[in-house]
């Protein structure tokens, strides 16, 4: 059933604020969705990130194109497609159906199923890690068939617990996220029309000011100065000190003092902090400062699990002198197994104290 917010009565009875504020509970029937340049564009994005993000992935320094790229750059696309294909409609035989390669005007619906298959494909699988596991460490080949399904079933465990779960995460209209109301405002400034208020500006050109100014920024941290993505004052005053590095460092330490003038290392745990209530951002922050300002520095300086012979902050795995564990020396090869008795002989398995 379609609701006019002119026409009808309807009133947004959505529980929280910021859903009734941004999401509009209006409806055009007549918007053509699935469309021709739906399918097009909307498989050309989602297979396009699958395999960019996951052959970027391999890198030390991540490179990660969200499906906000895509939900940007596929408006230029689709408002092209709809300027120049035929507007023939072709009748199906023997039925009531037509079809026409361009059914008017890129619809703003169109470009929300577009970004939806951009999103579904954007994050890499996690199974393939277990597949790049075996082969780059392991050196075990694993058979094109069964890392297939093994990438499909995983996936598709995921698909069905959402499908479980749908009723409390998605269908409750307490269950909100923040982070798609940024994506819906986003549609709104690119597809509805506003006027233009005396001396204001519309969303559109809000959007592209910002865009064009943070992309124009974003040269500095990446590209002249990549110092300035963490910026570690203590380390600045106590320069020989390893105890100052251990605690100011915002690369390799507690990061203590250590500040950004680098949009990305902010944005790098919660995505963006603007999208987020304050509630949540302030929720972190506290299992944060615990984590990294009491709980880690004390383990550390008290040497629990011989902590202060690792590094404080790394993702390695140590033998018991602090070197990088041998795994070669603890595996056996041919059964594929772990060999218990070189283990006893070489060392138990460390981690360093944060992890
Ligand atoms: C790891 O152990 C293997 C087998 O004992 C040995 O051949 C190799 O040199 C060791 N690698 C390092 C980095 O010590």
């Amino acid at each position: 059933t379609f609701v006019d917010a002119k026409t009808d009565d309807e009133v947004d009875d959505n529980p929280i604020e910021q859903v009734r504020l941004t999401v509009p509970i209006t409806d055009d029937p007549s918007e053509p969705t699935i469309t021709f340049r739906t399918w097009v564009l909307g498989l050309l994005s989602c297979t396009t990130l699958a395999f960019v993000n996951q052959f970027f992935g391999y890198r030390q320094n991540q490179l990660f194109i969200s499906s906000v790229s895509a939900q940007i750059l596929v408006l230029p696309l689709g408002k092209l497609m709809a300027a120049v294909l035929p507007t023939t409609q072709f009748s199906v035989p023997f039925t009531k159906w037509s079809f026409s390669f361009n059914p008017g005007p890129f619809s703003m619906k169109e470009h929300v199923l577009i970004t939806i298959f951009a999103n579904s494909g954007s994050n890499s699988v996690y199974a393939v890690n277990i597949i790049t596991i075996v082969k780059a460490y392991y050196h075990r080949s694993i058979h094109v068939m069964a890392a297939f399904l093994l990438a499909h079933t995983t996936q598709m465990l995921g698909y069905g617990w959402a499908g479980l779960f749908r009723r409390y995460l998605v269908d409750s209209p307490y269950m909100w996220w923040p982070g798609n109301l940024v994506q819906v405002s986003l549609f709104r400034a690119l597809h509805e029309k506003e006027k233009r208020r005396r001396g204001g500006r519309t969303k559109m050109q809000f959007f592209i000011i910002i865009f064009v100014s943070s992309f124009a920024y974003y040269i500095i941290p990446s590209f002249f100065f990549p110092s300035i993505t963490a910026l570690s004052l203590v380390c600045w005053i106590w320069k020989d000190s390893v105890t100052a590095q251990q605690i100011g460092s915002g690369l390799k330490g507690l990061g203590i003092g250590s500040f950004a003038l680098d949009w990305s290392t902010i944005a790098a745990f919660l995505t963006s902090p603007l999208a987020y209530p304050d509630v949540a951002v302030i929720n972190m922050l506290i299992g944060f400062i615990v984590i990294f300002y009491i709980v880690t520095p004390i383990a550390y300086w008290t040497n629990a699990y011989d902590a202060k012979r690792f590094p404080i902050f790394s993702s390695h795995t140590f033998d018991h002198d602090g070197q990088t564990y041998n795994v070669s020396r603890i595996l056996d090869e041919k059964a594929f197994d772990m060999n218990l008795k070189e283990y006893n002989s070489y060392s138990k398995l460390y981690l360093s104290v944060y992890f």
